[in-house]
């Protein structure tokens, strides 16, 4: 079982689009272990993309995660870090296949709605960041909390 981390950026949290996103991770079948809202700091913006830390887009990527509250989570499943990707689409949501959350919500690279790690390394390492390396996993089981 593997385990990614993935962000709702301010953009889609403005927009009202949290219900809808997790939505579309939820009905795939992966499994929401950890999430929370909150607001980012400029220090952790500057952890979590370091790797972009001498790109030309890097000043304006800080100041828009930044901008506004987001929703971070850990989702779990086969394949999860693939999976997740694949349901938020291209980077660039003008490439992103439609039916993607990119491509569905969204117009603009520096504007695309949503983050998923891109890989094993990337995934425990922003995972660790965000909550810390503790999360507790649990088991679903509809039958026994709808019949008493
Ligand atoms: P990247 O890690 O390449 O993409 P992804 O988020 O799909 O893993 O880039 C991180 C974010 O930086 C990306 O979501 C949007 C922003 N970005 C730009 O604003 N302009 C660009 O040219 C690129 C490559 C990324």
């Amino acid at each position: 079982m593997e385990r990614t981390f993935v962000m709702i950026k301010p953009d889609a949290v403005q927009r009202g689009l949290i219900g809808e996103i997790i939505h579309r991770f939820e009905r795939r079948g992966l499994k929401i272990v950890a999430m929370k809202f909150m607001h980012v700091s400029e220090e952790l913006a500057a952890k979590h993309y370091a790797a972009h830390k001498e790109k030309p887009f890097y000043r304006d990527l800080i100041d828009y995660i930044t901008s506004g509250p987001v929703v971070a989570m850990v989702l779990e499943g086969t394949g999860a870090i693939a999976t997740a990707r694949t349901t938020m689409g291209a980077t660039n949501p003008a490439q992103a296949a439609p039916g993607t959350i990119r491509a569905d919500f969204s117009l603009e690279i520096g504007r695309n709605i949503v983050h998923g790690s891109d890989g094993e390394e990337s995934a425990a390492a922003e995972i660790g960041l965000w909550f810390g390396d503790d999360i507790p996993g649990w088991e679903r089981n509809t039958d026994k909390w709808i019949f008493e």
